[in-house]
């Protein structure tokens, strides 16, 4: 087997390991990420955890080698030592140490295409510029918020984002900011505390009005995260839908196979509620259906159907035709049961819709038929009578809304805020608690976030410190907090990237704080000491 050249890189000023190989490394020293220095290939793997900046070397090696390698490397090392001064190349690992390369363990790999656009509040901040950092290292776009353009703040927050100007404490100034944003992260703090109430609470809602005003724009009235289909006390959507003659009944019927068609009745309701209802007469069964044309033909975006309806108890059918469909003649149906005269919002996710062969196709077709969400051209709402068991032949549905709802519901906006908030929730504690203590305004921006109606991650970090990310294991819990906690920049940042495109981390508030021990290091997970995914499992939602 041919053995090739390797390289992970850990700077302790991002806190970030690399896994490259020579060419890749290239790139990123050629885009700035990484120090300048010659690569050469060596017939063992090395890996190198390099500290940018840092005073102390990086912790020793567990495992060390022998032989030649050891003695290679040490020579390597003390030529990069001479080379480069400031930097310490600090550990050297024989290649059976080294996960191949394909098995290096990058929690994050997959999210890297997604190219959301992310705004950073407080970017000039400590806090704010090593997120932003981490966001553009794992290929986000980004785009900042600075009180000012001068070349000292563009430079502290460095190259890569787009910059907007703008002051939280103005929400005219934001709205700029917001154009085009998916995801919002405030890590804005003021250390002044008279303004804390001005600046990390009026502000925060002037964010979240800004957030809320641009969805606005971009989705009209709806929720973000989903899309009004059809809301029947509007005239014109009521008036797309029309009941469907059931055709094959109709033929068998005239020719005297059947004695009458269905009944179908479609109306509207005193509440302007759509009002399905009707008779099958025949006791071998039928269809009534009411269909109506969509407007929104690409659904892929979405992950599922919401009907908010009340019935009889009896189950409907919820259809989908698409062109592609129609050629392999199937169409692609979710049942679902009503309760009776109780409003049920029912979601119907599109991986529960399977292929059915067309209303009076006879001949077998191929119903295992993708279905191809983007072409969907109807909707239509069915109730199938299908034996001669069934007593009462009649029916009633009432709709009020179809919505399409997105795929992934992420946080839209992260929350920094402290664990000493967690300190003061218990009722005696809060008493203590007057306007002029700047926990107040940390406690009422959450509550504001958690009420704002977008979806949230609240992060209480422990106090941040300055050192290289990755030493001591992160803890995330929604435990009370009684004493002091710390975490580095660099972890509560990966804390951050971790909770910004994970569901579990939706609606939930939760402390980041570093455990005392150290992180067991280990070369095929080095992403171990910050992986918080299995907590993040843990999470009470709506907290
Ligand atoms: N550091 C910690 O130990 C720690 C621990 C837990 C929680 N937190 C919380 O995390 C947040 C950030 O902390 P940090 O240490 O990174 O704070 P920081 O270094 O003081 O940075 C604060 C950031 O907020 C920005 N900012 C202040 N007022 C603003 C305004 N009116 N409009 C727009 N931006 C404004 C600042 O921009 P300028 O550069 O223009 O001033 C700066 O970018 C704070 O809410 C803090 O309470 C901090």
């Amino acid at each position: 087997m041919r053995s090739q050249s390797c390289f992970i890189f850990r700077s302790c000023w991002t806190g970030e390991s690399s896994c490259c190989k020579s060419k890749r490394a290239r790139c990123l020293i050629a885009s700035g990420f990484l120090p300048a220095f010659s690569v050469s290939h060596k017939p063992k793997r090395l890996r190198y955890n390099l500290c940018l900046f840092a005073k102390q070397p990086y912790p020793s090696p567990s495992s060390g080698s022998g032989g030649i390698t050891f003695l290679v490397g040490n020579i390597f090392a003390q030529m990069m030592q001479l080379l480069l001064g400031f930097r310490r190349l600090t550990r050297l690992v024989d290649d059976k140490d080294v996960a191949p390369l394909e098995d290096v363990y990058y929690p994050e790999r997959e999210e890297w295409s997604r190219n959301y656009q992310v705004l950073v509040l407080g970017a000039t901040g400590k806090i704010g510029n090593i997120i932003t950092k981490k966001l553009l290292l794992r290929g986000y776009r980004v785009r900042v918020l600075v009180r000012n353009l001068y070349s000292s703040t563009l430079d502290a927050v460095g190259t890569g984002c787009t910059f907007a100007k703008g002051d939280v404490r103005e929400l005219s100034s934001l709205y700029d900011a917001m154009e085009n944003i998916d995801k919002v992260i405030w890590a804005v703090g003021t250390s002044d505390s008279q303004e804390t109430e001005t600046v990390e609470f009026n502000g925060l809602q002037n964010v979240i009005k800004a957030l809320h005003d641009s969805k606005f724009q971009q989705y009209g009235s709806e929720e973000s995260a989903k899309v009004t289909l059809f809301k029947f006390d509007r005239k014109t959507d009521f008036e797309n839908w029309k009941p469907v003659l059931d055709e094959f009944r109709s033929r068998l019927a005239s020719v005297g196979l059947q004695k009458r068609p269905p009944k179908i009745e479609y109306m509207q309701n005193s509440r302007n509620n759509a009002v399905f209802t009707g008779k099958i007469f025949d006791a071998d069964g039928g269809t009534a259906e009411i269909a109506s044309k969509i407007d929104q033909h690409n659904l892929e975006e979405f992950e599922g159907l919401i009907i908010r309806c009340i019935g009889d108890g009896k189950t409907y059918g919820l259809e989908l035709r698409t062109r592609s469909g129609d050629n392999a003649q199937v169409e692609y149906l979710a049942r679902f049961r009503t309760v009776p005269n109780k409003w049920l919002t029912i979601r119907l996710p599109f991986s529960k819709f399977v292929a059915v062969p067309k209303e009076g196709i006879l001949r077998p077709v191929l119903v295992t038929e993708e279905i191809n969400l983007s072409d969907v051209y109807q909707l239509a709402i069915n109730f199938v009578k299908a034996t001669r068991q069934d007593e009462d032949d009649g029916f009633y549905l009432a709709i009020d809304y179809i919505k399409a709802y997105r795929k992934q519901q992420e946080p839209e906006f992260i929350m920094i805020s402290c664990t000493d908030v967690g300190k003061y929730l218990r009722p005696d504690k809060l008493k203590e608690l007057d306007d002029d203590n700047p926990i107040v305004w940390k406690l009422r921006g959450e509550i504001a976030l958690r009420n704002s109606g977008l979806t949230y991650c609240i992060i209480r970090s422990g106090r941040c410190i300055d050192r290289p990310g990755g030493l001591k294991p992160t803890i995330v819990d929604q435990e009370p907090i009684q004493d002091d906690k710390y975490i580095s920049h660099a972890d509560l940042a990966d804390v951050v990237l971790h909770s910004l495109n994970n569901r579990r981390a939706c609606n939930v508030t939760f402390n980041a704080y570093e455990s005392n021990r150290q992180a067991q290091h280990s070369s095929l997970k080095p992403f171990e000491a910050t992986d918080i995914s299995t907590s993040l499992e843990q999470l009470r939602a709506n907290t």
